[in-house]
């Protein structure tokens, strides 16, 4: 079988390969097999490949955070899962065209959901949701402000703070995106720089915004930590720029602007297996129902990881990289 291998950490698309190795085989009792039908390319996969992800393994080590599966088979003792049904798996290690894993970590999603949002089920849409409703009890008709509006964990939460009544700021590098981005729900679509404060207050008549999402770091952190309002949170989830938050001291002092920060595994760790699977199950059904989308942008076949890793790294993309490695999409 295939897999992604990476033999020394650097720039991704030059140390990972498409290696032959051996065969997963059967399951233990409390151990399910299932096929990669696909597995998207996260900002997250590249950090893990250029060794600056917070999981560093010893190498070679394989990627991959997310993918959807089809049981092959499934142990004696796994009851909520059996040969044919889609799952995600909650383990890394997915760039491959075959998983060994427990049986605890694979989730079972509907049959007949489109295997490419499938595939971007695992984390990015629980992201969303989680950081909508763990960090501040937010009232229908309030503001929310996020920078990287148009990735896929930003038009989640505009598609989702909508549902919940909320209305949303969101900071975009590229104009353009503006139309796209309003048909999703949101309310107000800027462009970031220097002035965004200023043109957000204007632009919300000075409504209070007590929640703000950032994931570029560096002064865009700071940009976003000034639109807020006195007491609000802003939750720091990712750093597309390599920087870190970069904030003047104004906001902590005399604003008592609280800057805090999400890792999926954390706050996932505070729910039980049962009520992980209860949040799959409503999210894997918005997708289903075609409410919660993420575009795609291009699919390659495992054997082009190298080209599919260059082209995930390349700005103005109009949706995720995904890779196919048994040909099913
Ligand atoms: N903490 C967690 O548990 C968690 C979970 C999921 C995701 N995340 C983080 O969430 C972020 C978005 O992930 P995703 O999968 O939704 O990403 P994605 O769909 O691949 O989109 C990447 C986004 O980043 C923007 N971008 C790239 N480089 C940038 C830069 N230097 N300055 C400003 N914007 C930049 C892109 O803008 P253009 O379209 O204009 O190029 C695009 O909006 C990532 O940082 C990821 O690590 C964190």
């Amino acid at each position: 079988m295939k897999q992604v291998l990476i033999e020394s950490y650097g720039t991704p698309w030059e140390v990972a390969r498409c290696a032959e190795v051996p065969d997963v085989g059967a399951p233990a009792a409390d151990e399910v097999v299932f096929d990669v039908l696909a597995f998207p390319i996260n900002p997250a996969d590249m950090w893990f490949c250029r060794g600056s992800y917070r999981l560093k393994p010893p190498l070679p080590a394989t990627p991959g955070a997310e993918c959807v599966g089809r049981v092959t088979a499934a142990g004696a003792g796994v009851k909520h899962v059996r040969a044919g049904d889609l799952v995600i798996n909650l383990q890394r290690e997915n760039w491959a065209q075959k998983r060994k894993v427990k049986g605890v970590d694979a989730i079972p999603l509907p049959p007949g959901i489109d295997l490419k949002q499938a595939a971007m089920v695992r984390i990015n849409p629980p992201t969303a949701e989680l950081m909508l409703s763990d960090f501040v009890t937010l009232e229908h008709g309030d503001w929310v402000i996020q920078n990287v509006a148009n990735s896929a964990v930003g038009r989640l939460v505009i598609v989702l703070a909508h549902q919940r009544g909320l209305r949303t700021v969101n900071v975009v590098r590229r104009p353009e995106l503006a139309s796209d981005l309003r048909q999703l729900g949101a309310d107000l679509v800027v462009v970031d720089a220097d002035d965004l404060a200023a043109r957000v207050a204007s632009e919300t008549g000075d409504a209070p915004i007590r929640l703000g999402l950032e994931a570029i770091g560096g002064k865009a952190t700071g940009r976003l930590c000034d639109c807020v309002s006195t007491d609000a949170t802003v939750v720091h989830y990712g750093s597309m720029s390599g920087l870190n938050p970069d904030v003047t001291r104004n906001n902590f002092i005399y604003r008592g602007v609280k800057l805090t920060g999400f890792m999926l595994g954390r706050f996932m760790a505070r729910r039980n297996p049962q009520q992980i699977r209860e949040l799959y199950a409503v999210l894997a059904q918005q997708v289903m129902d075609g409410r919660l989308y993420a575009p795609v942008d291009t699919v390659y076949p495992i054997e082009q990881i190298k080209e599919a890793l260059a082209h995930a790294d390349r700005g103005g993309r109009n949706g995720k990289i995904l890779v196919s490695p048994n040909g099913a999409i």
